[in-house]
């Protein structure tokens, strides 16, 4: 106890060092990384982003952070069902295809998101009118035209995001509700049948809570199994909060494990918005939190079998690009990720370092 006083003052120098003294706007010092090691040089997986094709063309700060991070990268909107295939007949194929030779340059390895989003279905779809078997081809046909067209070009796709509620139920959704609930694991055969060695993926929310949704999706995998439908891994979003609780994400982290699947944490960002006032800034102890929780996460992720560990994707780079700071959202000022709104690491970029050290 006597040294608290001592620690406390310790705790605040190192976040003044590190940060300025925390008032108005964030003051992140400059950090000089130049010859530091990078995630994609410490951590023993994959380690990706979520990126935004404008910003990597225009962009120098976070291209280069793109760059000297990450060797996996997902569009964060530029292979969903609406920008590739907004009109009947017409395929748009320019940003992801600028993503993929990105990325081919760069030898990094793409995984793909998503060929059925029930959220991000274009409205010549929902409007379009036929039976069962109309809607099976319809289905097909994009699928298929979209997995040819990457074919040997990207390493994996989310085939289906987001199917099941947080009680178990399947979502609604155009698909579900024209051709069943085998929309699923048909969605699976076709991009199979277009490219047998793409790997497939389930990508959903929620499921380090566990509970029925999880026990629906691990009913799903059980099933596939037994129709030889062909499933490889599970996406675990993980769009959390700083309360996350961490042994209830080490035991459903077990359960999906003990799928034997593959695991990709596709969607990682950590949230340190809840109960703050609208407009709030980033203090340098509420950054150290949020490193504590990437470094538990990351070390949660390590128990995983290596052969199973797919990699952990991270929803963004800097906090400003941040689905949670985007104008639809209610919530406007959020820091979810590992770069600051100037694309320098935060704590949270050195704690995921840390944990992916060697002890
Ligand atoms: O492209 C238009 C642009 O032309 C227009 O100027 C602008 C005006 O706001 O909107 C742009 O489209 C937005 C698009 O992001 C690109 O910024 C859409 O309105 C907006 O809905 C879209 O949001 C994306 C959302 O998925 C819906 O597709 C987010 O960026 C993206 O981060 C988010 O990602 C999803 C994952 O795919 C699945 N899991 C959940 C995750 C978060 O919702």
């Amino acid at each position: 106890m006597k040294y608290l006083p001592s620690l406390i003052l310790f705790l605040f120098l190192s976040s003044v060092l590190a940060y300025g003294f925390p008032a108005g706007e964030v003051k992140i010092a400059k950090v000089d990384t130049t010859g530091s090691p990078s995630l994609k040089a410490v951590l023993p997986f994959p380690i990706g982003a979520a990126l935004k094709v404008n910003l990597l063309k225009k962009n120098l700060n976070y291209r280069n952070v793109v760059l000297r991070e990450f060797n996996s990268i997902t569009a964060e909107n530029a292979m969903k069902f609406h920008a590739l295939h907004p009109a009947p007949n017409v395929f748009k194929w320019s940003d992801a295809d600028y993503l993929v030779n990105f990325a081919e340059q760069n030898n990094m390895r793409v995984h793909a998101q998503t060929l059925i989003w029930p959220k991000s279905t274009p409205r010549w779809v929902t409007e379009f009118h036929g039976d069962r078997e109309a809607w099976k081809n319809l289905l097909r046909m994009h699928i298929q035209t979209v997995v040819t067209h990457f074919k040997g070009r990207v390493a994996a796709w989310d085939v289906v995001n987001e199917a099941f509620e947080d009680n178990g139920a399947y979502k609604k959704a155009i698909w579900l509700e024209k051709i069943g609930p085998d929309y699923i694991a048909l969605a699976f055969q076709y991009a199979h049948e277009a490219d047998p060695d793409v790997l497939l993926f389930y990508n959903d929310y929620g499921q380090e809570h566990g509970g029925k949704k999880l026990q629906a999706i691990l009913n799903m995998v059980s099933d596939f199994k037994k129709r030889g439908i062909p499933i490889h891994g599970l996406g675990m979003q993980m769009h959390v909060v700083l309360r996350i609780n961490i042994k209830n994400l080490q035991r459903n982290l077990a359960l999906i494990a003990a799928t034997g699947l593959k695991v990709h944490m596709s969607e990682l960002d950590l949230s340190v918005r809840y109960k703050k006032p609208h407009e709030f800034m980033l203090d340098p102890t509420l950054a150290i939190a949020q490193g504590e929780v990437y470094h538990a996460i990351v070390k949660a992720f390590l128990n995983v079998p290596e052969s199973q560990q797919y990699g952990i994707t991270l929803w963004g780079i800097g906090d400003r690009d941040s689905f949670w700071n985007s104008k639809s959202k209610s919530r406007t000022h959020d820091y979810p990720l590992l770069f600051d709104h100037s694309y320098k690491p935060k704590p949270a970029y050195y704690k995921m370092l840390d944990a992916g050290r060697k002890r």
